[in-house]
């Protein structure tokens, strides 16, 4: 365990604190060296001058956010909320998973289990796979309630949502009517192309734009993410104040910059062979946020051979499968553990007077106290145990404190990207697989490919 009289500690303006202590034990001479690589790729993003430059429009997104336009969302999410008891969004990757990870992180564990209402809507998601089941039983779900859609995609042209927002789009017109359904049907799209934007100017839905210069996975901030968290009813103001904050924050080079620091620390430790970042929470409603972090720094960093595997556990949860390879498996792994000081809700742990399962002794304590001690213990096991640990507090679990962790998250991103040596903001992998079943499909303009991809299955 390392001495940690030298604390490394980074504290933001407000409720965010990054902690490399216990990794930086583990690759301390790489960390000092890479010093100025990190502050040459924080200046290439910055300058706008590295690979990628015109996907940097989220770099000042949240101080640009104007009051009127959170007005509109807000007004756009209103109406849906007052005539539907759900609404769906329909998207898969970037116009998905922002949305998702921060509803999920702010809503009540059990939501999805209380009626829903109009005022009060659930928030659901479809078209981020190609589930038979999950689309048929999601229909069967609607059928008969009154349920809005905003359907997603940047591109406007992504299978896996035009087929999900084909079959909502006959439910709610049948339904509701053609005409009534117009005013429940909201499309997220980019300003000029794609079929979704075709389809949406021709039906005479609401639209909201999807900057050019703002890939997928960088978009949660734009009505991408805004839109559907408005919807379960989240204060989108404050998750963009949070993420100005931070932007603040990183504005400078250097020591003082966390977002550096954590890019400039998983670099150091992966050019010394740990090649795969864990993600852990130890709050169950961060499951998604990971979902979200893993996109985020997979599609930018795995390309040209390199990249850190982003990976992700719940703690305790997972301590209960996966906790023994990372206690003793290939020593080839760091954690990054996000913790929240301060539960929203106190609930102790009663006393027993037969005492028959022997846990009197945590009578009267919180249950977050036990899982602080749990997070301490497995941190304390994992160093000892050869893993590098970083650790990111955060106060609560809010708005504010979950637009700065993305914030942060965005920027550590491109400096990061840039450290490895990759573009950050392509992903031209993503296609491959879309050619292949395009080719398996017949799709027309495919049949070179049909042809090629079948002489192979032969
Ligand atoms: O980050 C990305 O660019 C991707 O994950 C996209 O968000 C995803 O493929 C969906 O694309 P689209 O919004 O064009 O439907």
């Amino acid at each position: 365990m390392p001495d940690n009289s030298n604390n490394q500690n980074i504290k933001t303006m407000k409720s965010i604190e990054l902690n490399i202590q216990d990794a930086l034990y583990f690759a301390e001479h790489q960390y000092i060296a890479d010093e100025a690589e990190a502050n040459a790729a924080f200046g290439t993003l910055e300058s706008r001058s590295g690979a990628g430059n015109d996907f940097l429009g989220w770099i000042n997104l949240p101080s640009s956010i104007t009051a009127e336009e959170i007005a509109r969302i807000n007004k756009t999410a209103e109406r849906l909320r007052e005539n539907c008891e759900f609404v769906v969004c329909v998207g898969i990757g970037g116009s998905y998973l922002g949305a998702k990870a921060v509803n999920s992180a702010l809503s009540d564990s059990f939501a999805d289990f209380y009626a829903p209402a109009p005022k009060n809507p659930k928030v659901l998601y479809a078209g981020q796979n190609i589930g038979e089941e999950y689309t048929a039983e999601l229909e069967k779900l609607l059928t008969g309630r009154k349920f809005g859609i905003i359907v997603i995609s940047k591109s406007g042209t992504t299978t896996e949502p035009a087929i999900a927002f084909r079959i909502l789009k006959e439910l709610l017109e049948k339904q509701a009517g053609k005409e009534a359904a117009k005013d429940l049907i909201v499309a997220v799209t980019d300003e000029k192309k794609g079929a979704l934007r075709t389809l949406a100017t021709q039906e005479g839905y609401e639209t909201y734009v999807i900057p050019d210069n703002v890939g997928g996975r960088f978009s949660v901030l734009t009505p991408v993410g805004l839109l559907p968290i408005a919807c379960a009813g989240h204060d989108i103001a404050r998750l963009v104040a949070g993420a100005a904050e931070m932007e603040e924050t990183t504005k400078h080079p250097g020591a003082e910059n966390p977002a550096e620091v954590y890019a400039r620390m998983r670099n150091a430790l992966y050019r010394t062979g740990k090649k795969t970042e864990i993600l852990v929470n130890f709050n169950p409603k961060l499951h998604f946020f990971a979902e979200w972090w893993k996109q985020l720094y997979g599609e930018s960093e795995g390309k040209d051979g390199k990249g850190i595997f982003p990976a992700s556990v719940d703690f305790t949860t997972d301590l209960h499968s996966m906790g023994q390879w990372i206690q003793e498996g290939e020593r080839t792994i760091f954690e990054t553990v996000i913790s929240v000081k301060e539960p929203a809700i106190t609930r102790r742990i009663p006393e027993d007077a037969a005492n028959l399962d022997g846990i009197n002794y945590l009578a009267g304590k919180r249950i977050d106290e036990v899982n602080k001690m749990a997070e301490l213990g497995t941190k304390i096991a994992h160093v000892d145990g050869g893993v590098p640990n970083m650790r990111i507090e955060i106060n609560k679990l809010d708005e504010h404190a979950l637009g700065q962790l993305i914030y942060f998250f965005e920027k550590a991103c491109g400096i990061s990207g840039y450290m490895l040596g990759v573009n950050p903001f392509n992903q031209p992998g993503v296609e491959a697989y879309k050619k292949n079943m395009f080719a398996l499909l017949e799709k027309p303009g495919y049949e070179k490919e049909t042809e090629a991809i079948k002489a192979k299955l032969k």
